[in-house]
């Protein structure tokens, strides 16, 4: 195929402003789908994402348009739009020469409009601005052309105005695409360098291994090299998704599918990685990419001890098609065998649990979510830290650093104060305000990213009453005065409960969670003392006194189907209960701490 003729781009857009319904709209009117299947919006067909509506897993289309009597191949390499997927915008736009970049009619620029037109600039894309929802009774147009071109600084008289619903502007939008993105370079005689920019595990054929290719062609039967690696393999298969999988014989520069190896492990497929021919190689491998990091960690623990071993094949079953999640073994007191699980952030953990949830059947319970730390400790050696449990004595520590975000907040100006107020408590240093028109801004701050994490999101909501956005990118590493909070149930440190906490807020945070704690566990036969301590120091307690009365010993003497009803009812209560000496823990209690800010 002539590279003339060959188009790569990508949707970038902030959550909810139209990616997929677009995406479908291009199919559609391509004839790549069909108008019932525009409706089921097939872009995102895990299930979850559907519900959730958000484009988790970037996905990538190959689409013919014909335009002037020319036909075209224009691949489109769908993104994820969330901030707890940063890194799979970054991959997918190195495969790419152009963006639209999408902004809603009414919702104009919101944070994540922002960091993905930055992440395309990076990369030197053409960016097309495309202001979607135009249908829509109320739209500010004009002002969020503006901010196009203020936060964005690009030119607004390139807008195009479209309603991705209704179908209309969908024809200039090809066109934009024809006209404005540079077609792709490369020879297809010249030695093989193809870049990975995604990959996916099919129970049925393995890993399938996402590709653009940069220089050269890929055949099927060639013996290919993973250059990282140095690993060779012969392709099985080769194929274009046009959007259902369709082989064919060969790819050359600037196309965009999967190959086929009959590789089962997906953590032997490295994103970023270049692949090239085992006999002629290149001499060198394509620039790589951003390893996705993980920042946010929790123990996940079966409610009934004899499902770890089905849970274990869950999130097994799970890192075979999520490579940016891992799990390791561990155990708690109080919570009993176990995983310590990493996630890019809060909301890829709550999709991961809920998928757990869902196919694997297993009541889960779940720790407090901590972010990593870094420890310089006094025999000179650094150590990351991904639970609090591993912190070590305080004697031993140099110096505590907690990972920094860089936080871009977009927001009516009327949640300037809040946010400031907020932002101040949270520890944040104050970087700049922006005006983007008379009513909205945007603000950056740095702060902790532990702060962030656990409701920043919530509270910058209620704050601006949902019309406030935020993105994150973390910076980097610096030392604070962290120590580590213990919970003390009857006597007994609860390992689970413990966090780690900055030491002028441990103090209120730690009455907080004791009184949060005694709300949560019932009460029992006996007192419990609840304590939040630092090393051996008492920072805070509460009691729960013993029950006056035995509840079954009303019945006796006579109702038995009373007394087997609330029996029936008890165990219900216990199912998502530990018991932890002679006191029954509830999971909430084991997020309590997140609500103790
Ligand atoms: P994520 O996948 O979650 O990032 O969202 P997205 O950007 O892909 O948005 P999606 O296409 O799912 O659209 C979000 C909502 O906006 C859906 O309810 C769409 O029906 C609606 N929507 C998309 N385009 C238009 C449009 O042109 N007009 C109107 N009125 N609604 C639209």
């Amino acid at each position: 195929m002539d590279t003339q003729f060959i188009r790569n781009f990508s949707i970038v857009a902030h959550i909810d402003h139209g990616k997929s319904t677009l995406a479908d709209q291009l199919l559609l009117k391509s004839g790549a789908i069909t108008q019932r299947e525009f409706k089921e919006q097939i872009l995102d067909d895990l299930s979850i994402e559907r519900d959730r509506g958000i484009t988790v897993k970037a996905r990538t289309v190959a689409i013919n348009y014909t335009f002037e009597g020319q036909e075209y191949e224009l691949n489109l390499i769908d993104t994820p739009g969330h901030v707890d997927f940063h890194y799979e915008v970054s991959r997918s736009l190195a495969a790419c020469e152009g963006a639209l970049l999408l902004v809603d009619a009414f919702q104009g620029v919101q944070a994540q409009t922002v960091a993905n037109a930055y992440a395309a600039i990076e990369v030197d894309l053409s960016i097309i601005p495309v202001v979607n929802k135009i249908d829509l009774p109320v739209t500010r147009i004009d002002e969020v052309l503006e901010e196009i071109e203020t936060v964005l600084g690009l030119e607004p008289d390139d807008a195009l105005m479209i309603s991705a619903r209704d179908g209309i502007g969908v024809d200039e939008v090809f066109e934009a695409i024809i006209n404005r993105v540079p077609p792709p370079q490369g020879k297809s005689d010249a030695p093989l360098q193809a870049l990975v920019f995604d990959s996916k595990y099919d129970s049925f054929r393995g890993v399938m291994t996402y590709v653009r290719i940069m220089e050269g062609t890929i055949e099927k039967g060639q013996r290919i090299k993973f250059m990282r690696e140095g690993t060779t393999y012969d392709v099985l298969d080769i194929g274009q998704f046009r959007p259902e999988m369709r082989v064919c014989d060969r790819l050359g520069p600037g196309q965009v599918g999967y190959i086929l190896t009959g590789i089962k492990d997906l953590g032997q497929v490295h994103v970023g990685d270049t692949v090239t021919d085992a006999r002629q190689p290149a001499e060198k491998s394509l620039p790589g990419y951003q390893l996705p990091q993980q920042m946010v960690f929790a123990g996940l623990y079966p409610t009934d001890s004899s499902d770890f071993e089905k849970l274990r094949d869950s999130l097994q079953k799970l890192s075979l098609n999520d490579s940016s999640f891992s799990y390791m073994a561990e155990t708690s007191d109080a919570l009993g065998f176990g995983f310590r699980c990493g996630f890019l952030g809060l909301l890829h953990m709550e999709i991961i649990q809920q998928r757990l949830e869902r196919e694997a059947d297993v009541d889960l319970i779940q720790t407090a979510p901590n972010v990593t730390y870094e420890l310089l400790l006094r025999n000179g050696e650094t150590k990351k830290i991904d639970n609090p449990q591993e912190v070590p004595d305080a004697g031993s520590i140099q110096e505590f650093r907690e990972p920094i975000a860089r936080v871009n907040f977009i927001l009516p100006t009327t949640g300037i104060g809040p946010i400031m107020q907020l932002a101040a408590d949270r520890r944040g240093t104050y970087i700049s305000t922006e005006y983007l028109g008379t009513n909205r801004a945007l603000m950056i701050y740095e702060l902790p990213l532990a702060e962030v994490i656990y409701d920043m999101h919530d509270k910058l909501k209620s704050a601006t009453r949902g019309y406030g956005t935020l993105d994150y990118d973390v910076i980097g590493f610096r030392a604070a005065d962290l120590v580590k909070v213990d919970v003390l149930v009857k006597g007994n440190r609860v390992d689970a409960l413990s966090t780690i906490m900055h030491r002028a807020d441990a103090e209120r945070r730690g009455r907080n969670l004791v009184k949060r704690l005694k709300k949560e566990i019932s009460k029992h036969q006996f007192e419990i003392a609840i304590q939040a301590a630092i090393g051996g120091k008492v920072i805070a307690r509460e009691t729960i006194s013993a029950l006056r009365k035995n509840v079954t010993a009303k019945c006796y003497g006579g109702d038995i189907t009373r007394k087997r009803k609330l029996w029936a009812k008890q165990r219900e209560g216990k199912k998502r209960m530990r018991q932890f000496g002679q006191v029954e823990i509830p999971q909430k209690a084991f997020l309590s701490v997140l609500e103790a800010g």
